[in-house]
C-alpha cells in the first residue's frame, strides 16, 4: 500500500470497514501518517493530560473459564486470594494521599450474595475514607442489572466491562461454549451498564489466535456504533497454562501484535475524539516503552498497579507481565518519568472524566 492511498483514506470524513481495513495493514513507513494525525486529534480534543486510575487487583477468583486466561477457574496452579478491606483501603488511601483522583477495582467474575454486598460496602468506605474524592471505577465482569444498580448507588461511576471481540464466532472460539460465556449476554451487561448510568469501557485484545483484520475492523465499528465512553485495548499475550496457548503457532509475532494495537488505538482516538483511552499495561509487556508509545498516539489514561506485592503474581491474566516486583511507589515515579517523556501532563487530583460521556449527558438536558 502507498502512503498516498493511506494519505487519502485518512483525509476522508468517514471511514469504510475496507478504509479501516486498509489502515490497521499498514506498514512501518506508513503507520506513522496514521499516528500523526492520531496524535493531532488527541491534541486538540483531550489535550495531553494523562490521568492516573490506581488498580486495585481485588481478587483472583473466578467462576470462569475463558480459554485465554491465567486466573481462570480451570488452572489449578494460581494460589486465590483475595484482598482484605484493610488492604484495599490502604490501597485507596495511597491513590488519595499521591493525587490519582480515581481508582479501579477490578476482579474476576463471581456472583455469590456474598461478594455483592462485599462491594457494596467497601464502595461506601472508599466513599467516606475520601470524603467522595476518589472516582470509583469498576472492572467485575457481567452482573445482573439489580448489582450494577446497588454498586452504582454505593457510589461507582465507571465500569470496564470488554466484549474481547465483537464478532460472536471468534468469541465462542475464545470462551467455552456455555451460557456462562455468552456473546449475547456480554452485549447485555454492556447495554445495561449504559441504562444505570455508568461511563462505559469496553476494549479487546488484540492479535488472538483466529482473529482478522476484518475482526478487528468490526471491533472499531462496533465501539463507535455503540457509542462507548471510554476504551481499554492491548495485545493478546499467550499464556501457557491456559487452553488457546495451544494455537500459539498461529500468533504473529509479539512486535507485530504491538503494532497492530497501537494502530487500533490511534485508529479509535481519530473515530471517536472525545474518549478516554487507556495506555494499557499490556502494551509494555512487548515494548518496555509500550504505554509511552500509547500516550503519543492517543490514549489518555493510566492505570498504575496499587496491590499488595505480594498478591502480583497470582493475578497473571497472561504471562511476562510487568511490574511484578515494584511498589506502587516505585511504579508511580517510574510512570512520571516516562509520561513526561512522551511529552505529556499529570493531571493530578482530577477525576478526567470522558469528555465524550459528559457531552452526551448534557445533550441529553437539552
Ligand atoms: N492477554 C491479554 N489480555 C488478557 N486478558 C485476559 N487474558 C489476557 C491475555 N492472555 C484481558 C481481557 C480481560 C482483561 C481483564 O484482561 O481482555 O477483559
Ligand atoms: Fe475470569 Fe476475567 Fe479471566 Fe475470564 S478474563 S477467566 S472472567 S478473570
Ligand atoms: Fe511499574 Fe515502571 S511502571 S516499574
Amino acid at each position: 500500500m502507498s502512503l498516498h492511498v493511506i494519505r487519502e483514506i485518512l483525509n476522508k470524513e468517514a471511514f469504510s470497514k475496507d478504509d479501516l481495513k486498509v489502515l490497521l495493514s499498514a506498514n512501518e513507513e506508513d503507520r506513522n501518517l496514521i499516528f500523526e494525525k492520531a496524535a493531532r486529534i488527541k491534541k486538540e480534543n483531550v489535550g495531553n493530560k494523562v490521568y492516573f486510575r490506581g488498580l486495585i487487583e481485588y481478587s483472583n477468583r473466578c467462576a470462569k473459564n475463558c480459554y485465554y486466561c491465567g486466573v481462570r477457574s480451570g488452572n489449578a496452579k494460581v494460589q486465590r486470594y483475595s484482598m482484605t478491606d484493610e488492604e484495599v483501603l490502604d490501597a485507596a488511601r495511597f491513590a488519595l494521599e499521591n493525587h490519582f483522583a480515581s481508582i479501579v477495582i477490578q476482579a474476576g467474575e463471581l456472583f455469590s450474595r456474598v461478594h455483592v454486598l462485599k462491594i457494596g460496602e467497601l464502595l461506601l468506605k472508599i466513599k467516606e475514607l475520601s470524603q467522595g474524592k476518589l472516582g470509583i471505577t469498576l472492572s467485575l465482569g457481567e452482573q445482573t442489572e439489580e448489582t450494577y444498580r446497588y454498586w452504582y448507588e454505593c457510589g461507582a461511576h465507571r465500569y470496564l466491562l470488554r466484549i474481547e471481540t465483537s464478532n460472536p464466532e471468534l468469541y465462542r472460539k475464545i470462551h467455552p461454549e456455555n451460557k456462562l460465556h455468552s456473546f449475547e449476554s456480554r452485549l447485555k451487561a454492556l447495554y445495561d451498564l449504559r441504562k444505570t448510568g455508568y461511563q462505559v469501557g469496553t476494549g479487546v485484545m488484540i492479535g488472538l489466535p483466529f482473529q482478522t483484520l476484518d475482526d478487528l475492523a468490526g471491533d472499531l465499528i462496533f465501539f463507535k456504533e455503540f457509542d462507548i465512553d471510554m476504551a481499554g485495548m492491548g495485545p493478546y499475550i499467550e499464556h501457557e497454562d491456559t487452553p488457546l496457548y495451544q494455537y500459539r503457532h498461529l500468533l504473529m509475532p509479539r512486535i507485530e501484535r504491538f503494532y497492530l494495537s497501537l494502530k487500533m488505538v490511534a485508529l479509535l482516538r481519530i473515530l471517536m475524539p472525545d474518549i478516554n483511552i487507556a495506555a494499557t499495561t499490556a502494551m509494555q509487556t512487548i515494548d518496555p516503552q509500550g504505554r509511552e508509545k500509547a500516550l503519543m498516539v492517543g490514549a489518555n489514561v493510566i492505570m498504575p498497579n496499587l496491590t499488595p506485592l505480594k498478591y502480583r503474581e497470582n493475578y497473571l491474566l497472561y504471562q511476562d507481565k510487568p511490574c511484578i516486583d515494584e511498589e506502587a511507589q516505585e511504579c508511580q515515579h517510574c510512570l512520571e518519568a516516562r509520561i513526561y517523556m512522551a511529552g505529556c501532563e499529570i493531571g493530578w487530583d482530577e477525576w478526567g472524566d470522558s469528555l465524550h460521556f459528559k457531552r452526551k449527558i448534557e445533550s441529553q438536558k437539552q
